[in-house]
């Protein structure tokens, strides 16, 4: 005989009170969108970046109960944010930089910028909040890829290659914390109108080719991630681990090249 199925309330499947979330890139963007839905789920939410006021900002915004300054590139940092945030249920991170540029002219100075912002800070601050998520038995950590963790184009390579190797990474980490109850995942957006994607939009051509390639013909806005970090964050999603989520639109389901007449 199978154990009675217990009873669900599903008006609370999304909620996540009594829970303490941490949003690393809170002061913009994505990470701004994720605090303050984050906040309006229940969660208490600190809201860190390196840009205090902006954090502050998205805290004065309803996002969250505290900022905190936190420079991710800086591994004491990190840990050290571990240790005064702990209990933490709930861990984001948006930090991430690009620099839009053909291999042959990177800079070795570009390539370690880049990698060591979206890859390494990303390996410390998994390495520094998943520990104390597996002591206590539950947690659940969500990073940002992007559609360039499958689909490239040139002048893109580094970025590409941090946002792949951030998948696996959580991957690995969704393998080895799994047992101990926490949950790794990530999201993959297509092109969000934030100040990461200002320099494509300053170009009409870049802009209009980037809108019509996927299959919702448009950019989205920060704000439309929103609900894909809420239901990786809450029960919702607690058989959800070691997945990309790609909130892009269609972007990568749709070839694009040519509408064929049929
Ligand atoms: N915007 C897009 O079109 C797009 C597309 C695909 C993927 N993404 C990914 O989504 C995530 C969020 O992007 P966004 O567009 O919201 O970026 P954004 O530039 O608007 O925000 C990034 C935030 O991170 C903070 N930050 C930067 N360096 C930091 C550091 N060293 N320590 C702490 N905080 C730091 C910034 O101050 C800023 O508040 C990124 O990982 C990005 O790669 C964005």
């Amino acid at each position: 005989m199978t154990d009675p199925v217990e009873q669900q309330d599903y008006s609370r499947l999304f909620r996540l009170d009594g829970r303490r979330a941490v949003v690393v890139g809170a002061g913009s963007g994505i990470g701004r969108e994720s605090a303050l839905a984050l906040s309006a789920h229940g969660a208490d939410v600190v809201c860190a970046d390196r840009d205090l006021a902006a954090a502050e900002g998205t805290v004065a915004l309803g996002g969250g109960s505290a900022a905190y300054l936190l420079d991710v590139t800086d591994a004491d940092a990190v840990a050290r944010a571990s240790r005064e945030l702990d209990p933490v249920d709930v861990l984001v991170f948006t930090a991430a930089t690009n620099v839009r540029k053909r291999l042959l002219d990177y800079t070795t100075e570009e390539f370690d910028r880049v990698v060591g912002l979206n890859l390494r800070a990303s390996f410390d601050l998994v390495r520094a909040f998943g520990r104390g998520m597996a002591e206590r038995g539950r947690g659940s950590i969500i990073g940002f890829s992007s559609i360039r963790s499958v689909a490239v184009e040139p002048g893109q390579g580094v970025y590409a290659a941090t946002k792949a190797g951030l998948v696996q990474l959580l991957r690995t980490a969704a393998a080895e914390l799994g047992p101990s109850g926490v949950r790794v995942n990530a999201i993959a957006p297509g092109v969000v109108d934030t100040p990461l994607t200002a320099q494509i939009r300053a170009n009409p051509e870049w802009y209009q080719a980037y809108s019509s390639k996927s299959a919702l013909g448009r950019w989205s806005h920060a704000h439309e991630l929103a609900g894909a970090v809420v239901y990786l964050a809450s029960d919702a999603s607690s058989f959800v681990t070691g997945s990309q989520l790609f909130v892009d639109g269609g972007w990568t389901a749709v070839d694009g090249r040519y509408t064929p007449p049929a």
